[in-house]
């Protein structure tokens, strides 16, 4: 009779083995805070964590096949390695047997995937149909992110999708890789037909959540589903098609690589040709890539953060090396002094207690928020420190993520 294989991250590994997998993951306690995060699924998928430590890892554990788990967690795999925004696999667990020897389903463990929410978390808290907008845009981005990537997700819904606050919007995650499939280049008809699946899952997802009473009565579900849609044409056009440029303007080429950078991507290979007869410039982007900001912000400051985060960070540091007298320093020595001065200094006042209750880069750009909201009522700016010290009294106490409490702080659940 096989034995319980454990295929995975050898890091996690002693971790994993002493993890009770001959009961059946239904029987397994979940933290209540942590069961709150979960969005609805058809197999039995658990939020734990890994040992009674405070800072043990949190696991994402899916029942399934061992066919599905060990498919899912090298396609999983082959994403993170293209640094594909998804969940991070941990190990594919096959051969369980319960006490009695009974044969229970493979299981596929992912990294929990922090401060993420299921979209149906979000849209049962008060959600305008701005963030319904931001939700559609950030599910476009994804798409045309693993699209780039070669990779045909099959199944693209708002429930096989996480949602982190990225600055005022949101940044999506995949979370279910099981129907996906790579390509070395994806067709048109095969983008197409994610285009489909997308339009039609969103359209049924919110659907049931209007009938459910849970969204806005004049949400029309079908129109913020072809949103999705609208907003994915939008950006692949730019990253792919060419673009006809003023052939006088001797920063035309510069300016269109601007344009992309400003979407997110780096522009690593492009083609720029002359119509001789027309005198037209030609421009046309070969091969992209996403994170410009938040590479940038991690080559230059070494901090992580989802890319609107990372430009907003991006930005607060170039105002801070602007201010510097001339002769300006070396980059590196001003990016240490805006760390200590500027990000450190604000961070190192919020108290332990508040802590984790919102992702550290998520909190820097909110207090850069508050300070222009602040600056706006009083009709002047009030600084820094005092906009830090006003959001820790009167703001961090009652920001739960989307109304739901954080694990790490066990308070109950605020929805
Ligand atoms: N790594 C993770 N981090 C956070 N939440 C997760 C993670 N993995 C799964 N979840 C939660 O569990 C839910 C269900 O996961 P998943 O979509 O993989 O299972 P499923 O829906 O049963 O799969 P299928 O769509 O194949 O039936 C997700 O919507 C998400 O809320
Ligand atoms: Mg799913």
């Amino acid at each position: 009779m096989a034995n319980l294989r454990i295929t995975g991250l050898a890091e996690e590994m002693s971790t994993l083995a002493r993890m009770p997998w001959s009961k059946p993951l239904e029987t397994w306690e979940e933290d209540a805070s942590l069961a709150d995060m979960r969005g609805i699924s058809r197999h039995i998928v658990r939020l734990v964590k890994a040992t009674q430590n405070y800072n043990a890892p949190i696991y994402a554990i899916k029942e399934t096949v061992p066919e599905f788990a060990n498919r899912e967690y090298a396609l999983l795999r082959e994403l993170i390695n293209r640094e594909a925004p998804c969940v991070e696999p941990v190990a594919v667990i096959e051969n369980r047997k319960d006490g009695q020897g009974e044969e229970l389903p493979a299981a596929l463990v992912t990294h929990y995937l922090p401060f993420s929410l299921p979209y149906r978390v979000i849209l049962s808290a008060e959600i305008t149909p701005h963030e319904v907008t931001n939700m559609a845009n950030a599910l476009a981005l994804l798409l045309v992110r693993l699209h780039l990537l070669g990779f045909w997700w099959g199944d693209c819904s708002l429930s096989n999708t996480l949602f982190r606050r990225d600055a005022d919007q949101f940044a999506a995650y995949l979370v279910d890789a099981e129907t996906g499939e790579f390509q070395s280049r994806l067709t048109d008809g095969q983008r197409e037909h994610d285009l489909e699946i997308s339009l039609f899952n969103v359209a049924a997802e919110l659907e049931d959540l209007k009938i459910a009473g849970v969204l806005q009565a004049d949400m029309d579900p079908v129109r913020a589903s072809e949103g999705v849609i609208k907003r994915y044409r939008r950006l692949w056009k730019a990253l792919r098609e060419p673009q006809v440029l003023d052939p006088d303007d001797r920063h035309a080429v510069e300016g269109a690589m601007r344009a992309l950078q400003d979407l997110g991507f780096a522009v690593e290979e492009v083609e720029v040709s002359i119509n001789g007869d027309k005198g037209e410039l030609n421009f046309q982007p070969k091969l992209v890539a996403a994170g410009y900001h938040q590479n940038r912000l991690l080559d230059l400051l070494g901090i992580h953060a989802e890319e609107l985060q990372a430009k907003r960070l991006l930005a607060s540091f170039e105002r801070f090396r602007g201010r510097e007298p001339a002769p300006k320093p070396p980059l590196h020595d001003s990016a240490r002094r805006w760390l200590r001065d500027t990000y450190h200094h604000v961070m190192n006042q919020v108290p332990d207690a508040l802590q984790n209750r919102v992702e550290q880069t998520q909190m820097f750009h909110e207090i850069l928020e508050h300070r222009w909201y602040l600056g706006e009522q009083a009709g002047r700016d009030l600084g820094l420190d005092f906009a830090t010290k006003d959001y820790i009294d009167n703001i961090l106490p009652f920001r739960t993520y989307v109304g739901v409490t954080m694990p790490g702080i066990h308070e109950p659940s605020a929805k």
